[in-house]
């Protein structure tokens, strides 16, 4: 590739797998499709996010043989180190909204080189929305650039939580994150991670916090968060591991100081 960043080049490739990969989802959602339970009776998978992973792998190893591969589903190796160029997908984020009410989930695909985030893309499938970056370009939804997400206080922030953290009696943090909940101005649930880290970019949440994500959910907001100035760690403000599971606070960087600061370490 000729261009003085590759990454752009790179960028666009994967933009129109994404697209492509998305009408074949909706072509799916005519149909009829598969639908299993994993680790337990709501943890869901369909042949599609299946199929739309085994898509996406043929068309990485294909096109650069030398990449590798980390996806929800399985299609490749586990992953134990980040050295090299990397794809993390997650092919359908959001796959309970997807088999429910067949709206609101994304494909998300984040590509990093060495661990350092390159290009994330976020699509958010049935309403054609493109949440966009390659590092040092900028973030884009559709065409419009994002601007540098701004600094909200606690009392004025409207935080993505999911309200199943705050009612398990052994959930990590419990007693923290129900503080916050109370604090904050509004908190919302939008089922897919993806999308609710592409809304923090966007300035449209202020903050989104998990307890327990995977790399593919979270590795192209990193690449959208940090064009945007965000800052997105575990809870306690420790750098993802982008290889294993974790807790996750994505905010602008004030929200997320108080909110590890305040909330989290209780100083
Ligand atoms: C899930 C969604 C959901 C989040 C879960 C994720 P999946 O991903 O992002 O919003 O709360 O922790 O596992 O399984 O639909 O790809
Ligand atoms: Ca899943
Ligand atoms: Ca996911
Ligand atoms: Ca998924």
């Amino acid at each position: 590739m000729t261009r003085e960043n590759k990454w752009i080049d790179i960028g666009e490739v994967a933009k129109a797998w994404v697209v492509e990969a998305a009408q074949q989802i909706k072509q799916a959602l005519e149909g009829t499709f598969n639908v299993e339970a994993k680790s337990n009776p709501d943890d869901l998978v369909t042949d599609v996010d299946r199929s739309t992973e085994r898509f996406f792998y043929e068309k990485v190893t294909s096109h650069f043989p030398k990449h590798h591969f980390l996806g929800e589903e399985g299609t490749a190796e586990k992953l134990d180190r980040l050295d090299g160029t990397v794809w993390i997908i997650d092919p359908i984020d959001g796959t309970m909204n997807f088999v429910h009410s067949q709206y609101h989930f994304a494909i998300s695909v984040g590509v990093f080189h060495d661990g350092v985030g390159k290009v994330g893309i976020i699509y958010d499938v049935m309403n054609d929305e493109m949440f966009y970056a390659v590092q040092g370009e900028g973030a884009y939804v559709r065409d419009t650039k994002l601007k540098t997400i701004t600094t909200s206080s606690v009392n004025e922030s409207v935080v993505g939580v999911n309200a199943r953290w705050l009612v398990e009696q052994r959930a990590p943090f419990r007693g923290e994150l129900e503080r916050l909940v109370r604090d904050v101005r509004g908190v919302r649930s939008f089922g897919s991670a993806a999308l609710e880290l592409a809304y923090v970019a966007a300035g449209r949440l202020d903050g989104y916090v998990s307890l327990k994500l995977s790399p593919w959910d979270y590795a192209a907001g990193k690449v959208l968060l940090a064009e945007v100035g965000g800052t997105i760690t575990t809870l306690q403000g420790e750098e993802l591991s982008l290889l294993e599971p974790s807790t996750l606070l994505a905010a602008n960087s004030s929200l997320h100081s108080a909110i590890v600061d305040q909330y989290i370490k209780g100083e």
